[in-house]
């Protein structure tokens, strides 16, 4: 199976964590974008989605699924995204898609954090995917140098020359080098850096589910 037919799996799969009459909170990304199309058809059993990203919202709209502010909603049930990384204790690594700071804000909003990944994203150790942080631009030399006294290589994000913008308005760098053994005491220290608005460490908001893509099917992870 391609990696594509993978996503497409487990974004179905999802569909089963879908709560019917409840609103659902949306991800971010190429296999979430699988699971979008799946939802859409059951998007007559659900109010709508709560979004994180312009990206998801777009989407969701296109397929007549009513989007919902954060702030006019009260816990979701279930928030499912996809992720860059996730290691065995559900903990992962988010971003990729310059989404992190409204995908953690979702998940926070929510009892349940349904994974859906194929397996490529599968990890030991938290660290080899290049680690996406959202910083305010006057902060970004300042915490690129916080972490190269880490150890790691901190470059800013770029998209047509330009650094990117993400949907609040803020720039990603993206750290190499990095092996992150504690997510949980990392997401909490560098969280605390002035300047920066999301680290893309998920551990306070980990997965409690991993719908897991595999050649030989969907594997069900709980945490
Ligand atoms: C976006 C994200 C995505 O969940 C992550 O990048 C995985 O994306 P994809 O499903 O395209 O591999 O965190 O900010």
């Amino acid at each position: 199976m391609t990696q594509d037919e993978l996503k497409a799996l487990v974004g179905q799969a999802a569909l089963k964590y879908v709560v019917p009459g409840q609103i659902v909170g949306v991800g971010t990304g190429s296999t979430v974008n699988k699971f979008i199309d799946a939802l859409a058809s059951m998007k007559d059993q659900i109010p709508g989605a709560v979004s994180s990203s312009e990206a998801s919202t777009q989407r969701l709209k296109a397929w007549g699924i009513p989007v919902f502010d954060c702030n006019s909603v009260g816990e979701l049930s279930v928030y499912i995204d996809g992720a860059d990384e996730i290691d065995a204790q559900g903990h992962m690594v988010k971003g990729g898609g310059a989404a992190l700071t409204r995908e953690k804000i979702v998940a926070a909003q929510s009892r349940q954090f349904v994974c859906i990944a194929d397996e490529s994203k599968w990890v030991q150790i938290l660290g080899a995917f290049p680690l996406p942080v959202e910083v305010i631009p006057m902060a970004t030399a300042r915490v690129m140098r916080q972490f190269a006294a880490m150890g790691g290589v901190a470059q800013i994000r770029h998209k047509n020359g330009q650094p990117l913008v993400t949907d609040n308005g803020q720039h990603i760098v993206d750290v190499t080098g990095l092996r992150i053994h504690d997510p949980l005491a990392f997401e909490t220290q560098v969280s605390q850096w002035p300047g920066v608005v999301t680290v893309g460490v998920f551990a306070h908001q980990k997965a409690n589910v991993c719908l897991l893509g595999t050649a030989s099917g969907v594997k069900t992870l709980t945490f």
